[in-house]
């Protein structure tokens, strides 16, 4: 049955969903809202924000959404899950109990601890003094994590103790993340390669996507500030299929038990971040969401129709549907403004896209344009150009091509995505 579907967000992830489920035969009426300068080309802008919950929710009765699609982590921490259920409404992601996973570091930690899944030891705070103390007990380096949700900003890796002090009173005494930093999270750091994990869940079971690979720091070499993503690879070939058996036996199953056992029943997307240390693998956090912009390296693999996928999960029958993907690899590339990820400017004119979707297997996903009479940027991240081919190397050569024929004033991106998976023995 034909079916009106929603997505709700505004980035590379929420064009990447748009794209893809815009080639399902089921597919009826398709919006985003409040989406953006790409996602307005596959569906229908509708201006109504991601948090807005009441305004989606009489958008979705009004237009007979039949499914409702959540990219952002701060909806479902608001419990728009919980909202469209109430309504009859069906919708893919978690209740905002379950979200929590992701919403509060101190809350996933404890789950962690309960469930016996790897994690790097922590200890939670509530006032400066103790915090401080303990950080000067253990010595740098260290990581100091505000436990809300902080726009990706709220980790502080510290190299030295100076610097734990500094996050230290950045969140808790000057409140710079409000009430993200009320609970504060300090942690053993970790040394290693990340990996992005996801699972399909449908509250029963669940169903691994292929290893990926995301750069988070601004600046070639893992240089610099955090970022949310500046490109993705996927799959990662270091990562075995026994490897990612275990990380779904050891990592993902235990979750989504411990979940359950405290009525926190979980559907929609589950993405623990790992990094790989010599004593195994570790979860640095989980999402409760899809990872951005690992979805748009994703939707360029998946063969089977997202459909259908998003549908089985909220309908609790996964275990029915076989979920098939093409061979090969996908690379995306994150291209930013100047500045990202403190400061930019935004509204400047961009050139280039549809020369860049001349090579071959190339897709520019939007994150962060706007298209009124022209296409400009409206956001830190802006274009997502992604590319896919029989090898890894190559599907970086075509990523990067099309990347070089993308113009803005002040743009930037990484020139080594994917470099340490082509590095490294498997
Ligand atoms: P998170 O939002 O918790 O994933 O943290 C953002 C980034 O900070 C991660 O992708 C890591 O690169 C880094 N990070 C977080 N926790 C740790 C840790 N315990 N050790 C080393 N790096 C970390
Ligand atoms: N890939 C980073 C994130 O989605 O949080």
């Amino acid at each position: 049955m034909k079916q009106n579907v929603l997505i709700i967000g505004s980035g590379g992830r929420e064009h990447a969903l748009a794209w893809k489920l815009a080639q399902s035969p089921r597919i009826g009426k398709l919006f985003v809202a409040p989406g953006n300068g790409g996602t307005c080309q596959v569906a229908e802008n509708i201006p109504i924000e991601a948090t807005d919950i009441d305004g989606l929710v009489q958008f979705a009765e009004k237009n007979e959404i039949g499914l409702t699609v959540v990219g952002p982590d701060d909806p479902l921490a608001l419990g728009i899950v919980d909202a469209f259920r109430a309504r009859g409404l069906r919708i893919f992601g978690p209740t905002r109990a379950a979200a929590e996973i992701e919403s509060s570091k101190a809350f996933a930690k404890e789950l962690m601890s309960e469930a016996e899944v790897p994690t790097a030891s922590f200890r939670i705070f509530l006032k400066h003094d103790e915090a401080l103390a303990y950080i000067h007990e253990h010595g740098a380096p260290i990581v100091v994590k505000a436990s809300g949700l902080a726009l990706g900003k709220g980790v502080y890796v510290c190299k030295t103790l100076a610097q734990a002090e500094t996050a230290l009173s950045e969140i808790m005494l000057d409140h710079v993340h409000k009430n993200a930093g009320d609970e504060v999270v300090v942690e053993e750091f970790l040394d290693g390669q990340e990996i992005s994990i996801h699972a399909f869940c449908d509250g029963k079971t669940f169903v691994l996507l292929p290893p990926a690979q995301d750069h988070k720091p601004i600046r070639d070499g893992d240089e610099g500030k955090n970022t949310g993503g500046m490109g993705t690879i996927a799959p990662v070939s270091w990562v075995s299929a026994d490897m990612l058996q275990t990380f779904g036996q050891q990592i993902v199953r235990p979750t989504l038990e411990m979940l359950a056992k405290r009525g926190r029943r979980f559907t929609g997307l589950l993405y623990p971040g790992l990094k790989m240390t010599s004593s195994g693998p570790k979860v640095l956090e989980f999402n409760a969401r899809f990872g951005d912009p690992e979805t748009q390296s994703y939707l360029r693999l998946l063969k089977t129709d997202l459909l259908d996928i998003l549908e089985t999960c909220v309908d609790g029958t996964l275990a029915e549907l076989v979920i098939e993907w093409h061979s090969g690899f996908a690379a995306c590339v994150v291209i930013a403004s100047g500045g990202y990820p403190d400061e930019y400017k935004k509204g400047v004119p961009l050139r280039g896209v549809a020369e860049a979707e001349r090579v071959s297997s190339v897709v520019v996903f939007h994150a962060g344009t706007s298209f009124e009479d022209e296409l400009k940027t409206s956001g830190g991240r802006v274009l997502g150009v992604s590319a896919t081919s029989d090898t890894l190397r190559n599907a970086l050569d075509r990523a990067y091509e099309a990347a070089q024929l993308i113009q803005f004033e002040g743009m930037q991106y990484r020139h080594d995505i994917g470099a340490k998976a082509l590095t490294t023995a498997f």
